[in-house]
């Protein structure tokens, strides 16, 4: 790795023969790598959410084909590729929300019609290249956001949209670190129910580069707009369409229309993999619902309860409440006037 890959947290480390995965759902209390040598193990952890963020799964489902080339692959006929495509279609079905994942599996379906010979190392390269160019994408990103930013002094993100999202160094946090940098004051990170990857995450990943965040309830950020602490929202994104709708993590549209009431600019930050050119627009977007119990008490578990519970993760925030998609080919301002086709 170069020096821009170095990283002080990282989400996903390939072996050589297996898939080192951070367990997510133990952070910040306990840091632990779950070792992954099949594509079922990979669907698992992505699936349960050991590894999350939209351009992460897209990696995490890459190396989880090379797994399944790795162990399916026989010289003497071409049933593996049909093993291999089973995986692929499975891989498909652990999140339904975030492009990259799919963008990521047509990468990796493409080669696999077209190989002759052993194709265990030409999988990897395809891996590994679609994991350093998000890595790269990211840090051209984090410079274009940071000039946009200039000298505001504070900022508010939501989710976790960093390495830990990310191959590394992060979409909305990889700005954030950029213009931190530059002298960037005040980091705000909004906790992020039900699954808190605010408190959790962004704060735990921020404190481990030594950037101090200020965690604030989600109940809060209006009042936090309206003090004059912040002057960008700061976000990543799991699925933009053609016109710049964007989904993202649940609650992004509540801070959207919050933002605009209150005159604060809201700054998406994706690489081009999170484009789906295939959508109009948001409205079709398939909203990914997660079960009740990550969000009722345990209390309301049991059978017979008449307490049950709605749990949407993303909603899609419209393109006319976005001041900036910024991405590693280039940025657009208000993308409902201009749209985003030159990103294509
Ligand atoms: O449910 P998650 O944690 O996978 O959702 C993640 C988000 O919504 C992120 O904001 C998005 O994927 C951008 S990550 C660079």
């Amino acid at each position: 790795m170069n020096e821009q890959t170095q990283l002080t947290v990282q989400a996903l480390h390939w072996t050589g023969h297996s898939l080192k995965v951070l367990d997510q759902r133990c952070l910040p209390q306990t840091i632990v790598y779950h070792e992954y040598s099949d594509a079922e193990g990979v669907f698992d952890a992505i699936r349960s959410m050991e590894v999350r963020g939209a351009p992460a799964i897209g990696i995490a489902a890459a190396y989880g084909v090379v797994l399944s080339v790795r162990q399916h692959f026989d010289e003497t006929g071409d049933e593996w590729r049909v093993k291999v495509a089973e995986d692929i279609a499975k891989l498909a079905q652990s999140r339904p929300t975030a492009v990259n994942l799919f963008w990521a599996l047509k990468q990796m379906t493409d080669l696999l019609a077209g190989i002759q010979g052993n194709p265990v190392d030409e999988f990897l390269s395809l891996a590994n290249k679609i994991h350093e160019e998000d890595i790269s994408a990211n840090h051209k990103m984090a410079e274009f956001g940071a000039d946009i930013i200039g000298n505001a002094k504070g900022v508010m993100t939501h989710c976790n949209a960093g390495a830990l999202a990310t191959g590394g160094y992060g979409t909305a946090l990889g700005v954030i670190r950029s213009a931190y940098k530059r002298g960037l004051k005040s980091i705000y990170a909004g906790e992020t129910r039900p699954w808190l990857q605010g408190a959790r995450l962004t704060a735990w990943e921020l404190a481990q580069d030594g950037i101090p965040v200020t965690l604030v309830a989600d109940s809060a950020a209006a009042w936090l707009m309206k003090s004059g602490a912040i002057e960008w929202i700061v976000v990543g994104a799991d699925r933009i369409a053609a016109n710049g709708d964007t989904a993202n993590k649940i609650g992004t549209y509540s801070l959207a229309v919050l933002a605009k009431q209150h005159g604060i600019k809201l700054m998406i930050a994706a690489p081009t993999s999170t484009i789906d050119w295939s959508l109009e627009n948001g409205n079709t977007i398939e909203i990914e619902q997660r079960e009740a119990r990550e969000l009722l008490p345990e209390c309301y578990e049991q059978s017979g309860s008449l307490v049950t519970a709605w749990n949407p993760v993303f909603d899609v925030t419209p393109a006319e409440l976005i001041t900036a998609i910024v991405t590693e080919k280039g940025v657009v301002l208000n993308p409902s006037e201009k749209g985003i086709r030159s990103l294509q």
